[in-house]
C-alpha cells in the first residue's frame, strides 16, 4: 500500500528501482522491530535488579534514577548547553530579537512580549517561570495564564490531575500549582513504573485518539516511540472558559483540516492589537507535519532519531539525551543510513535553508498586511469592508505559524512545510490587495510603514511598555519563585539536580 502511494508520486522513476528501494527500506525498518523486540528481553532482566519500589506517579526522576542509571545519567543531560546548529542546537536564541516581525504578529498577544527559541527538557520550568509570557501574578496582580499551561512541562502534572481532578487542573490559576509543579519533564511522564512500557500520561491525547474511535492502548511499540512525544509536541487549544486543553484532530491533521475544524466551533485566540483580526495561535505541530514527511510515512519513530539506542559494555539501552540529531550523526542517522555525515547534515541543512527561504518572505509581507489594516481603520474603513482582508489575515497568520512554530517541521516534514508556507505567503500579498483597494477608496494613496527595524522598536511601536513588564517580572522571580522552590523541598516534592 505504501509501495504503491510511493510509486504513484514519483511517476518518472523505473518501477524496479523504487522497489529495491523500499524494499531496503522495510528490510531497516524490519531489522529495527526485530531489534526493539529482543531488546524487551534484556530490559525485563533490568527490572528484576530495581533497587527500590516506585508506586503511584512519582514525578521526582532522581528516584527512578536509582533503578536506572543509564538513563537518569543521560536524561540530565537535557540541561547541557553546549551545541549549536546551522539553525537550532540546545541554547536558548532570542527569537523576536532576531525577527523582531514576529513582535507585530503577534500584537496583543503575549508572545510579543517575548519567545525564545526551546532549549532541553530539563529547562522546562525553569523557562516557563522566567518567560514575560506568565506574567508576574504577584501581590495580588493576576494570573496571565490557566493552569492548563503547565500541561506539557512536567511530571507533576499527571499527579496534580490525579489529585485535583482533571478539568480543576486546567481551569486553576497558573500560579495556583507554582509550589507543585516544579519538575522538568521526567520519568513519569513517558513510562509505567511497574512495567517501565511506555506510557500515554496526558488526557488530550488519548481523548482526541477517543474522538476518532480509536484506543490509544492498542498502539504498537514504534507508535508509542513517538506518541510519548506526541502528548505535548502537538497542536492544540485551551477550550472555552474551563481552558480545557483539546486537540482540534477530529477532522484530520492537516493544516487546513485543523483550521476547518477552528473555523466550525469559532474559534478565537486572541484579537489581534493592530489590525483587529480574530486570530489563531498554532502551538507546535510537530507530530502531526512529522507523520507528512518521508521518515513519517515510513514509520520511523521520534525515538529514532531523538533517542537513539547506545551500545556500552554489552548493554543496549535508550540515549535520553532528547536533542538535535545532528550532534550525533554516527548514533542517530547513521544506523539507518550509510552516508557520510558531512552529507548527512548537508541533507538537513539544505532542506532547512529553502524552508526558511520562504519563511522569511512570509514574515515581513505579513507584517505589512497588518500594518496597512491598521492604516485602513486609521482612515475610516467599516468592519463590512475589513472583512475579507481581515479573513485573509487570519488565514495567513495560521498558515505561517503552523509552519514556523514547528521547529523541527523543516526537515521532518519540509515539501508539506513550504507547501503551507507559500500558501500563508499567497494569503498575505492577497491580503494586502484588498486593503490597498480599502485605502484608496478613502482617499489614502500613500502609506509610510513603521520602523521596526529591532524588536526595542517593533514593541514599542506596537504600544508594549517592556520596562515595566520586566521589572514586575524580576519581582515576581525575587519573591514568588523562592518561596514555591521552599515549599516544594519542605514537601519533598523536589527532584535533584534541582533540589540540590
Ligand atoms: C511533557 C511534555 C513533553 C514531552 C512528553 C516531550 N517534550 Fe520535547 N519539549 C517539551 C518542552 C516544553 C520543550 C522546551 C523546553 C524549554 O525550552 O524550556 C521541549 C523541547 C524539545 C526539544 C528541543 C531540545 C533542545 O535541546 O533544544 C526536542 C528536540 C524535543 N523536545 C523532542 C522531544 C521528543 C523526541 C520527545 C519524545 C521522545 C519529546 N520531546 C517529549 C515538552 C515535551
Ligand atoms: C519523553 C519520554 C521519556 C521520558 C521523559 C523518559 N523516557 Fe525512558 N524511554 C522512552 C522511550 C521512547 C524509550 C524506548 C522504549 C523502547 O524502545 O522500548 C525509553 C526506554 C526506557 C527504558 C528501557 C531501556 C532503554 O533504555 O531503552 C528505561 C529503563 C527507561 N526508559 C527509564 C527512564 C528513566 C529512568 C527516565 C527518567 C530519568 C525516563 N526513562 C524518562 C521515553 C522516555
Ligand atoms: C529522521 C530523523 C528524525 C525523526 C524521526 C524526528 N526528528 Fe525531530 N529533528 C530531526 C532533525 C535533523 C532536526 C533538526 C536539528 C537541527 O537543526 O539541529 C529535528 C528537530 C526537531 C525539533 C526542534 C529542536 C530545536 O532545537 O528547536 C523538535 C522539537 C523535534 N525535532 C521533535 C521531533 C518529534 C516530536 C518527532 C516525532 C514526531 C521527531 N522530531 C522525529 C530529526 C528527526
Ligand atoms: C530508523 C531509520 C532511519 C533513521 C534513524 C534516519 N532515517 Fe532517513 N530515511 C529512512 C527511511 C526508511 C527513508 C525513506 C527511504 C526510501 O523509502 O527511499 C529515509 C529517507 C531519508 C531522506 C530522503 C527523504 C527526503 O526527505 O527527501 C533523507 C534526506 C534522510 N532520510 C536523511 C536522514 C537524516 C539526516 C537522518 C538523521 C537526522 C536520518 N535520515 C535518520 C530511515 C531513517
Amino acid at each position: 500500500m505504501k509501495l504503491t502511494e510511493f510509486i504513484k508520486e514519483k511517476p518518472g522513476f523505473s518501477a524496479a528501482i523504487v522497489f529495491v528501494v523500499g524494499l531496503v527500506a522495510i528490510l531497516l525498518l524490519a531489522m529495527l522491530a526485530a531489534s526493539i523486540t529482543f531488546r524487551r528481553a534484556e530490559v525485563a532482566s533490568i527490572y528484576n535488579n530495581v533497587k527500590v519500589k516506585i508506586t503511584g506517579i512519582e514525578s521526582r526522576s532522581d528516584i527512578w534514577g536509582q533503578n536506572y542509571p543509564r538513563e537518569w545519567e543521560t536524561w540530565k543531560k537535557t540541561q547541557e548547553m553546549d551545541f549549536k546548529s546551522k539553525y537550532l542546537g540546545n541554547m536558548p536564541e532570542d527569537a523576536l530579537g532576531a525577527r523582531p516581525d514576529m513582535a507585530i504578529l503577534w500584537a496583543g498577544y503575549a508572545f510579543a512580549r517575548d519567545y525564545s527559541a526551546p532549549r532541553g527538557h530539563g529547562y522546562a520550568i525553569d523557562d516557563m517561570r522566567a518567560t514575560l509570557r506568565t506574567g508576574a501574578p504577584v501581590d495580588g496582580a493576576p494570573d496571565l495564564q490557566p493552569g492548563t499551561c503547565w500541561t506539557c512541562k512536567s511530571p507533576d502534572v499527571p499527579r496534580m490531575m490525579k489529585e485535583v481532578g482533571v478539568e480543576n487542573f486546567y481551569k486553576g490559576k497558573w500560579s495556583d500549582f507554582g509550589a507543585e509543579v516544579v519538575n522538568p519533564i521526567g520519568c513519569a511522564d513517558c513510562h509505567d513504573p511497574d512495567t517501565m512500557s511506555l506510557t500515554i500520561t496526558r488526557p488530550a491525547l488519548i481523548e482526541a485518539f477517543e474522538r476518532h474511535g480509536k484506543d490509544i492502548r492498542n498502539a504498537t511499540l514504534q507508535e508509542m516511540r513517538s506518541l510519548v512525544c506526541a502528548q505535548c509536541h502537538v497542536e492544540y487549544y485551551f477550550k472555552g472558559d474551563e481552558k480545557y486543553l483539546t486537540f482540534p484532530w477530529d477532522g484530520g491533521i492537516t493544516m487546513e483540516a485543523m483550521e476547518a475544524y477552528y473555523d466550525k466551533n469559532e474559534v478565537t485566540d486572541w484579537v489581534h492589537a493592530v489590525s483587529k483580526t480574530k486570530m489563531l495561535k498554532a502551538q507546535h505541530p510537530d507530530y502531526e507535519l512529522f507523520l507528512l514527511g518521508a521518515h513519517g510515512q515510513r514509520g520511523v519513530s521520534c525515538a529514532d532519531c531523538h533517542m537513539p539506542y547506545i551500545s556500552e559494555g554489552g548493554v543496549k539501552y535508550s540515549d535520553h539525551h532528547v536533542m538535535s540529531p545532528l550532534k550525533n550523526v554516527s548514533s542517530t542517522c547513521q544506523t539507518c543510513h550509510r552516508d557520510s555525515e558531512d552529507n548527512l547534515i548537508g541533507y538537513v541543512y539544505e532542506r532547512q535553508d529553502k524552508v526558511l527561504e520562504i519563511r522569511n518572505r512570509l514574515e515581513p509581507e505579513l507584517a505589512k498586511a497588518h500594518i496597512l489594516a491598521k492604516l485602513a481603520w486609521d482612515s475610516g474603513a467599516t468592519q463590512e469592508e475589513m472583512a475579507d482582508a481581515q479573513k485573509l489575515i487570519r488565514q495567513a497568520q495560521w498558515r505561517w505559524d503552523f509552519g514556523v512554530a514547528s521547529h523541527g517541521a523543516s526537515f521532518h516534514a519540509p515539501i508539506e512545510t513550504q507547501r503551507v508556507l507559500s500558501h500563508g505567503l499567497d494569503k498575505a500579498l492577497l491580503a494586502q490587495l484588498t486593503l490597498k483597494d480599502v485605502l484608496y477608496r478613502h482617499g489614502v494613496t500613500e502609506v509610510t510603514l513603521p520602523d521596526i527595524s529591532t524588536k526595542e522598536k517593533a514593541q514599542a511601536w506596537i504600544g508594549l511598555d517592556m520596562a515595566t513588564l520586566k521589572e514586575q517580572k524580576a519581582g515576581f522571580m525575587e519573591k514568588v519563585v523562592p518561596e514555591w522552590i521552599k515549599t516544594a523541598i519542605q514537601n519533598n516534592r523536589l527532584s535533584a539536580p534541582q533540589a540540590q
